[in-house]
């Protein structure tokens, strides 16, 4: 993802990569809540297979397409990867869901004027993501290059999104940004490809074995990214929900994380942590988040050695000039619990047990 990301950990990237030792065969780098996939990227960057996972779609598609080798996305009958993007840009303008729930057209069915996009911008959403559909539907492009296209159409609608960073709301005046034509511009592929997994579902289902490194990075406040991001989710999935309220947001409780809940988040960290298989976890916490460092630490410290390190400090989610004036920062610490080698067998990574919506190997 080319946009903020509540949570990201863009700005601590060096810092997390300097925890990860060098791959070990047949082991997975396991981005068990992946969000923009920054970590994940890092982690291939260093040589190592990477399972990539997220209980929304579109999540899991942004840090995928990262993970992407021009080898592995030809767009041979578009003519490549270049053609397919101008293509989309030249899309003719649809009516269609965006534009109806998401432009201020959202008046005439609702009552509500919605100003997340003009009626431009969103009516040329609609036909960008619907020719990749489309394109999908009659296999003119594969798996591997719709998810990147829509990937891809992320980046350009958060562009012009006329919101303040997230999608939990629109705001009431237009940005200069949001008033501009979107336009989908392709990425710099990577040179070589490693091995990735990638999976979309709970994070309690995400395989990995002893020798994997898991790195858990779980919401630490209240702020429920299912809701935050319904726009972007609506787009992975192309399809046309029953939204509401003001915000239009789509039905995302039964994606709503037991980690944003202050009195769930220490109990379900615990079991998650202990019911992983890998010898060694690595998990990225906030000293302002739901749980008490000293909580974390009592818990945790019963799986394994555990040891804490602070990560320095980054501007809170929102303007620097405020996060100053209020001397506001949240501070980040990287976490690490190692088992005694003695109490793991070895195992396989054991199969997904849930009924993720897309399970895929590409390498
Ligand atoms: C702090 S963000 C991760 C940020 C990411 N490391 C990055 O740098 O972009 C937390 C992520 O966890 C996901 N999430 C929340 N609860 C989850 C769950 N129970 N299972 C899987 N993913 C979950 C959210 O959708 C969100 O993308």
């Amino acid at each position: 993802m080319t946009f903020r990301y509540l949570g990201s950990k863009s700005r601590l990237i060096h810092q997390i990569a300097g925890f990860m030792p060098p791959p070990e065969k047949g082991a997975f780098f396991v981005d068990a809540f992946c969000g923009t996939g920054v970590v994940a990227e890092a982690a291939a960057a260093l040589g190592w297979n990477v399972r990539i996972n997220d209980n929304l779609n579109s999540a899991v598609i942004s840090a995928g397409a990262r993970l992407i080798s021009h080898d592995q996305v030809s767009f041979k009958k578009l003519g490549g990867y270049e053609n397919a993007i101008a293509k989309l840009n030249a899309a003719e303008p649809i009516n269609g869901f965006i534009w109806r729930e998401y432009s201020p057209a959202s008046f005439d069915l609702c009552g509500v004027e919605r100003r997340y996009f003009t009626e431009d911008n969103a009516a040329q959403i609609d036909a960008m993501r619907a020719l990749i559909a489309k394109w999908s539907g009659e296999r003119v492009i594969d798996k591997l290059e719709e998810r990147l296209l829509i990937a891809d159409l992320f980046g350009a609608l958060n562009r012009v999104a006329n919101i303040a960073g997230t999608f939990g709301c629109f705001l009431s005046k237009w940005t200069t940004q949001s008033q501009h034509k979107i336009v989908i511009r392709s990425r710099k592929l990577k040179d070589i490809g490693v091995q990735v997994e990638a999976t979309v579902g709970d994070v309690f289902d995400v395989p990995n074995a002893a020798q994997d490194l898991v790195y858990l990075d779980p919401p630490y406040t209240k702020r429920q990214y299912a809701s935050y991001y319904h726009i972007l989710e609506t787009v992975a999935l192309g399809d046309e929900p029953q939204v509401q309220g003001v915000a239009g947001l789509r039905p995302w409780k039964d994606r709503a994380s037991d980690f944003c809940y202050k009195t769930r988040a220490l109990k379900t960290l615990s079991r998650l942590v202990q019911s992983l298989q890998s010898q060694k976890v690595l998990l990225s916490y906030s000293s302002e988040g739901h749980i008490s460092m000293q909580d974390m630490k009592s818990e945790l410290a019963k799986v394994g050695k555990f040891t804490m390190h602070p990560l320095g400090a980054i501007g809170r989610y929102r303007p620097n000039k405020v996060a100053s004036s209020t001397g506001s920062e949240v501070n980040e610490f990287l976490v690490v619990v190692e088992r005694p080698m003695v109490q793991l067998p070895d195992v396989q990574s054991r199969p997904v047990k849930t009924t993720p919506l897309f399970v895929e190997s590409y390498a």
